[in-house]
C-alpha cells in the first residue's frame, strides 16, 4: 500500500529519506519504562527559554484568537535595528528550515541543482530533493586533515558549481560536525561563485562562535546581492519548540521568498518571543558561557576516555568511536541518556552530543564510562 502512494509521489519525494529527528525524551520514558532521562540530542539549548520571553509570551497568549502579524513587523524592525540594515533584507520563516525550504521552492526546478558538502546538514538535501532538482555533493575534507577534518572544503564546493547551479548551501558552523569556516574564506567564496549562483550562509549556530570566526553580516550582505543567510531563534535564543528563524538577504531576492512564504508562517507567540529574547542579553551571554564550559569539561573528559571528536563552534560535538557507535547509542538509551547516532550522515562510527547543563555532561559523562567500561 505504502508503496502504491510512494509511486504516486512527485518524483523528488519518492526518493526523500526522512529526517531522523532525536528521540523523544517521553517516547525513550515510555518505551523503557524509566524516569529522569536526559535528551542531548538535537542541539537544544539546555539553560531553557529566557524568563523575558516567557513573559512575553504570558502577555500575548490570550490574543492567538487573531492571526499574528503576517509581516512580523515589530520583529523585523529590531532585527533590521540589530544589524543595522533595512527591514525589506529579512524573510521570516517557522524555524529557518522553513527558510531553507523556501529558497529550494523559490530557486529551484528539476533542471536546476544547488552544490553542499558531503556532512552538510541534512535538510539541504531534503529540500533539494523534494523539488526534484540536483544534488552535487562537494567532498569534504578527510577525517585525517590538519585543521578541519570532515569539514566542508571550499575549493571542493567552488568546483562542483556548474552552468545548472543555482544554490550553495553552506552551514557555518556545519552540523553535525561542528566544523567551521572563517570570515576570509566564506568572503573568498562569494567573491568567487557567479552571480547567478546564490551562496547560502546558515548561521544557525553564529552565537556561539568565538568572534575571531564570526561573519560580518552587514559587509557581507552589502558586498554581495548574491547571499542569504539564515538565522534561528531554537539555539541560543532558546526557542526551538515555537519554530522561528529568518533569512537576509537582498530586498530582491527577500521579495522572491516572501512570494512563496506562506502569510502567517510565523505564530503569534513565537513573533513576541523571539522579539523580547533579542532583548535578553544576560540570558544569551549566560547561554554561551554555559556552553563554553560544558565543552571544555566535555572536551577533557572525552579525551580521558580515549575518545576524539571533531572540532566544534556549536553547542554539539560529534565524537568518534572508530567503530559501528549504534550499540554505544542504544546502551546510552538504556541508561536514560539520548544523544544522536550519525549513520544518516554516514558517519556511522560517530555519535553527536549536545552539550548540556554541567549536571547533564556530568550525567553523560558517567553514563558513556559505564557503557565503554
Ligand atoms: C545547521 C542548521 N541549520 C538550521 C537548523 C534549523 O533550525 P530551526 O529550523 O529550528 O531554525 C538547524 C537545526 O538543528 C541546524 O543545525
Amino acid at each position: 500500500m505504502s508503496k502504491y502512494f510512494q509511486q504516486l509521489a512527485a518524483p523528488g519525494v519518492q526518493k526523500l529519506q526522512p529526517y531522523l529527528p532525536g528521540k523523544p525524551v517521553e517516547e525513550l520514558e515510555r518505551e523503557l519504562g524509566i524516569s529522569n532521562s536526559v535528551k542531548l540530542a538535537s542541539n537544544e539549548n539546555p539553560l531553557g527559554a529566557s524568563a523575558r520571553a516567557l513573559q512575553a509570551i504570558e502577555q500575548c497568549y490570550k490574543t492567538i484568537n487573531y492571526y499574528p502579524d503576517g509581516s512580523a513587523f515589530k520583529l523585523s524592525q529590531r532585527l533590521a535595528g540589530k544589524y543595522d540594515i533595512d527591514p525589506a533584507c529579512l524573510t521570516f520563516g517557522n524555524g529557518s528550515n522553513d527558510v531553507l525550504e523556501l529558497i529550494a521552492r523559490a530557486f529551484l526546478t528539476a533542471e536546476h541543482s544547488a552544490v553542499y558538502s558531503q556532512y552538510a546538514f541534512a535538510v539541504y538535501p531534503i529540500v533539494v530533493q523534494a523539488i526534484g532538482a540536483k544534488a552535487r555533493v562537494a567532498t569534504a575534507y578527510d577525517a585525517a586533515h590538519e585543521t578541519m577534518p570532515l569539514g566542508h572544503d571550499a575549493e571542493a564546493i567552488i568546483d562542483s558549481i556548474d552552468e545548472t547551479t543555482r544554490l550553495v548551501f553552506i552551514a557555518n558552523p556545519n552540523n553535525p560536525t561542528g566544523t567551521w569556516m572563517d570570515a576570509d574564506t566564506v568572503k573568498a567564496m562569494l567573491d568567487r561563485i557567479p552571480s547567478d549562483v546564490i551562496l547560502v550562509l546558515d548561521l544557525a549556530y553564529l552565537e556561539y562562535m568565538q568572534n575571531e570566526f564570526k561573519p560580518d553580516i552587514k559587509s557581507l550582505l552589502a558586498s554581495y546581492n548574491n547571499l542569504i543567510i539564515t538565522c534561528t531563534f531554537s539555539k541560543v535564543y532558546a526557542l526551538a519548540g515555537l519554530r522561528i528563524g529568518y533569512g537576509l538577504s537582498h530586498p530582491d531576492i527577500a521579495d522572491v521568498l516572501n512570494r512563496v512564504r506562506q502569510p502567517f508562517n510565523t505564530n503569534l507567540i513565537a513573533q513576541a518571543a523571539a522579539l523580547a529574547a533579542l532583548d535578553d542579553d544576560a540570558h544569551i551571554q549566560a547561554s554561551i558561557s554555559l556552553n563554553n564550559d560544558g565543552k571544555a569539561f566535555l572536551q577533557n573528559e572525552l579525551a580521558r576516555l580515549g575518545l576524539s571528536y571533531l572540532p566544534s563552534m556549536g553547542n554539539f560535538l560529534a565524537v568518534n568511536f572508530n567503530r559501528d557507535a549504534m550499540p554505544v547509542y542504544d546502551a546510552m538509551l538504556r541508561k536514560g541518556v539520548i544523544v544522536r547516532p550519525l549513520a544518516n550522515y554516514n558517519m556511522p562510527d560517530y555519535l553527536r552530543i549536545t552539550i548540556g547543563t554541567a549536571d547533564q555532561n556530568k550525567r553523560l559523562i558517567e553514563a558513556l564510562s559505564g557503557v565503554l567500561a
